[in-house]
């Protein structure tokens, strides 16, 4: 029987091994899938709080889609270990889905993507052709650029010991109809066959259109322009609600207007921007158009108005506390909410820590209130509220993150308990009239500051 033959057969008789190198926000919804799929699932991580958690079928993921799903460990075909050799060696394919973060200068960090490439290739046996998937958002090139010369330096050979393919993941943390199984896929590889072999597999765990686009870098490429979008579309209307309170006008007033014509695309200004992804994707394809020496302009200069939303926000801010007489030496604030996305406990590039950076500057005080989140998510120099309730003498307060819980909070009961009745509405999801009806002065992203 042909290889490609044989590797349906055993994906329609479910004998197929899957493994998943990063078992994070991404990869444990993966293992889950698989196994959902009816797939034998080998979960690998090096974090040893990540695998206690997941052999406890506790969640270690803020996602709340994960809870209650995780496989008991006893099944045989759930297995959750550090060993990427014991994985490698009982799975016929083998998933990446570790980090990609930028550096502290905004570089692409492909640390993770190298070391996870390195310890999974070391596990891999001459003629074993197993196929390494890498489902990390990466810049066009990554794959084969990192993963190649590591593969020649081991002596394994493509097609014959190893293949590598690019699929990159796409679901959404705390959206169930985004979610793993819902979402469509691409992928690339250099070889149409493993390509086709690939898109029977990911056709068992999504319901969704799944697709061979061809070459690896047209995958990646795909992927990360997706996020571009997203940060281009979301600084547009980041940089109108920069300029439209300057001219006495809402920008969600403009926002509504403009949205009734049929190919108007609305985005609502906020805070700034949150997570592993879109605060960050961008960089690689800057990176990447920098190499190539092709000017990436669009792209630097959405992320600038994104990056920098936090601190516009809080030179507002403190321009609010100022004209109410507030001084920023004793000024209280209070952020609800956190996170940098509603209803997940996910704290990553959150913009609530640069916004709370700059006021702290400002010599004002900073408490956060966030239902998802746990006390050590906060930085030191945060005061944590765990009730809110307990939130008294408070100047401001600022819905930081759209968390059904923060939307639905006792209004009058905090008002009574505020020393100003000053609330910013940092993410324009709250009713401001139905609270200037009941005292509160409302300020938000994006409006004018009126007298
Ligand atoms: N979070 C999202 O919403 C999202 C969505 C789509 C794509 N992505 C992309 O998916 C990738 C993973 O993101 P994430 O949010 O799941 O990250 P994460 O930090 O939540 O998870 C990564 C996991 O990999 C583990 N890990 C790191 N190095 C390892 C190694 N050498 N071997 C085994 N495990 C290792 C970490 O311990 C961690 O548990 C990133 O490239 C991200 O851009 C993320």
């Amino acid at each position: 029987m042909e290889w490609n033959e044989a590797f349906s057969k055993k994906i329609v008789s479910h004998e197929l091994s899957v493994a998943v190198v990063g078992l994070g926000y991404v990869g444990l919804p993966t293992a889950i899938g698989f196994y959902e799929s009816g797939f034998n699932v080998w979960g690998v991580d090096i974090s040893e709080r990540t695998l206690r958690m997941i052999r406890n079928g506790e969640n270690p993921t803020g996602d709340p889609d994960v809870d209650d799903i995780i496989p008991d460990i006893s099944n045989s075909r759930w297995n959750i270990t550090s060993s990427v050799n014991d994985a490698v060696e009982q799975s016929d394919v083998i998933l990446v889905t570790v980090p990609t973060p930028v550096t502290s200068d905004l570089k692409p960090d492909l640390s993770y993507v190298r070391d996870s490439g390195i310890s999974i290739f070391k596990s891999i046996t001459k003629n074993s052709r197993k196929i390494v998937v890498l489902e990390s958002t990466v810049y066009p090139g990554v794959t084969e650029e990192i993963w190649l010369p590591e593969i020649e330096k081991l002596g394994l050979e493509i097609g014959k010991d190893v293949e590598i393919a690019y699929c990159p993941e796409r679901f959404n943390p705390g959206d169930s109809n985004h979610g793993v199984r819902q979402v469509a896929r691409v992928i690339g590889c250099s070889n149409p066959l493993i390509g086709q072999n690939l898109v029977e597999l990911y056709s068992r765990l999504t319901s969704n259109d799944v697709r061979y686009v061809g070459k690896i870098a047209v995958a990646e490429a795909a992927k990360v322009i997706e996020n571009v979008q997203r940060d281009i579309n979301i600084g547009l209307v980041n940089e109108l609600a920069r300029i439209f309170p300057n001219l006495d006008i809402d920008v969600e007033d403009v926002l509504n207007a403009a949205s009734t014509k049929w190919n108007f695309h609305r985005y609502t200004p906020g805070v700034g921007v949150g997570g592993h992804c879109i605060p960050v994707d961008p960089y690689y394809m800057i990176q990447r158009a920098h190499e190539i020496g092709v000017p990436a302009e669009l792209i630097t200069a959405a992320r600038a108005v994104n990056h920098t939303m936090p601190i516009h926000v809080s030179n507002v801010i403190n321009e609010i506390l100022y004209k109410q007489g507030v001084p920023a030496q004793s000024g209280k604030v209070l952020f609800l909410g956190w996170s940098y996305k509603p209803q997940v406990g996910d704290p990553r590039e959150t913009p609530a820590s640069p916004l709370a950076d700059s006021l702290l500057k400002k010599g004002l005080s900073i408490s956060a209130w966030d239902p998802h989140l746990q006390s050590s998510d906060f930085p030191s120099d945060v005061e944590v509220l765990t009730d809110i309730n307990s939130a008294e003498n408070f100047d401001m307060a600022i819905l930081i993150t759209a968390h059904k819980e923060c939307m639905e909070i006792d209004w009058k009961g905090l008002l009574q308990k505020m020393n100003m009745p000053l609330i910013y509405d940092g993410r324009r999801v709250l009713d401001l009239d139905n609270l200037e009806a009941i005292g509160w002065k409302t300020f938000a992203v994006g409006r004018p500051l009126g007298d």
